[in-house]
């Protein structure tokens, strides 16, 4: 009999990564049943998606009720009142005490791309600076954003032009805020002039990138840039919004409102919904029939928004988060004192990463955290690695957790880093 392996390598390209080689039949708030009926507690979230657990009951029932009324009309042929509410909320959410505006879309790409159409349109100017090491989608825009050549950029040809990186800053690989910064002024010297970028886009933590967070100073000393030379400044949260961090929003930790923000994944708890939200008169640049999409806003993706939202709060998620993310993170620190390969443990609320070094060699180790993460899966236990050098374990479970799942997966991670050292 040809195996589900077989199978999916017969049709399915290559191109399309799997972290597991499961096959998910079932899902419970942070566990997934596999077609054998083997249990996994969930440390991915589908990638940051169910922030508040796999098919939540609200979220859940919020969809039911929706696919009952109805499923599609496109929101640029005939609207819906629940589009324009959860506009509202997310307004009123979204860091920053000034008039706001939103447009959906699908998939955090999509936020992405259209951000960057809304800042170019807003300033008449072409630049995007990004950072090293970022991650903003498989687009062309985001491709071109993203900081990593493999395996996002290798061999699809040339990128859009006039995108230009700066090294983010993280003191643990020797870059400190003033070297990022030096950096950024040394890119306006040689590179770009500052009067044709049209914005700075960041994330507030890094994702994909190996889970850095941006240091206040940093973000601060971003916010005067872009306020000295009329640059918008676009915080990407597709990862790190909706109650990760410890905060709805990652930017509230640093007290500075970006023009833009981006969010995806965990704004609808499983089902395809993305955002661009910012200021009113910047989002009003773009004209008529200049954003939008068939499905951006879809009913179903609405519906369950609003219960996401309803749920981090009523749940009390952001404090949940932190809680967990202290947890994890006392445990990370007792398993280092006698794992010599761990070299940092860090991350704000539940945005938590472990990162590997080899001992000998005191380089990074993407062995050894891929060797964790198998140990792991073998276990019952699903961990993402993430990472320039592939040697951080991101933690990325649902904020809704059970406090006995939670112990159990905290046990299944001790064993699965010490057997590592084996
Ligand atoms: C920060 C960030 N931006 C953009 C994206 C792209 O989102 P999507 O995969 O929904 O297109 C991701 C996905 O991981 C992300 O983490």
């Amino acid at each position: 009999m040809t195996s589900l392996t077989d199978r999916k390598n017969a049709a399915i390209s290559r191109g399309v990564g799997m972290a597991t080689q499961i096959y998910a039949d079932r899902t419970e708030n942070a566990e997934i049943w596999d077609k054998h009926g083997r249990r996994y507690i969930d440390f991915a979230a589908g990638i940051a998606v169910v922030n508040t657990g796999h098919r939540h009951p609200k979220v859940i029932a919020a969809v039911k009720e929706q696919l009952d009324r109805f499923t599609h009309t496109c929101h640029q042929v005939v609207p819906y009142e629940n589009y324009v509410h959860l506009a509202e909320r997310l307004n009123a959410l979204a860091p920053g005490k000034f008039a706001k505006k939103t447009i959906f879309v699908t998939t955090g790409a999509e936020a992405v791309e259209n951000a960057v159409k809304i800042a170019r349109a807003a300033t008449g100017r072409q630049a995007i600076i990004a950072f090293g090491g970022g991650f903003h989608g498989r687009t062309f825009m985001g491709m071109a954003l993203t900081g990593k050549v493999v395996p996002y950029k290798v061999g699809f040809g040339s990128m859009p032009a006039d995108v230009f990186h700066a090294p983010f800053p993280i003191e643990l690989h020797g870059v400190s805020v003033e070297q990022s910064l030096a950096a950024l002024r040394k890119l306006f010297a040689a590179d770009v002039d500052p009067g044709r970028v049209a914005a700075i886009i960041i994330e507030p933590v890094q994702g994909e990138g190996g889970f850095y967070p941006a240091p206040t100073a940093f973000m601060k000393a971003l916010r005067e840039i872009c306020d000295q030379y009329g640059i918008l400044l676009i915080a990407d949260e597709v990862q790190t919004g909706f109650a990760r961090t410890g905060k709805l929003f990652a930017m509230e930790h640093h007290a500075i409102a970006p023009d833009l923000t981006t969010m995806a994944k965990s704004l609808a708890g499983g089902f395809p919904l993305a955002a661009v939200t910012g200021r009113a008169e910047i989002m009003d640049a773009p004209g008529p029939g200049g954003l939008g999409g068939t499905y951006g806003g879809s009913p179903i993706g609405i519906a369950a928004a609003h219960a996401v939202l309803d749920v981090i709060e009523e749940e009390q998620l952001c404090e949940r988060a932190n809680q967990l993310g202290s947890r994890l993170k006392q445990r990370l620190a007792s398993i280092r004192e006698k794992v010599p390969e761990i070299v940092d443990i860090r991350g704000p609320g539940f945005m938590n990463a472990v990162e590997f070094n080899d001992v000998t060699t005191n380089q990074p180790s993407a062995d050894f955290a891929n060797k964790v993460r198998l140990n792991a899966l073998e276990r019952g236990l699903i961990l993402l690695t993430c990472g320039t050098h592939g040697n951080v374990i991101r933690f990325l479970a649902p904020i809704t957790i059970q406090d006995e799942v939670f112990a159990e997966a905290l046990d299944i991670l001790e064993a699965s880093i010490v057997e590592a050292r084996s």
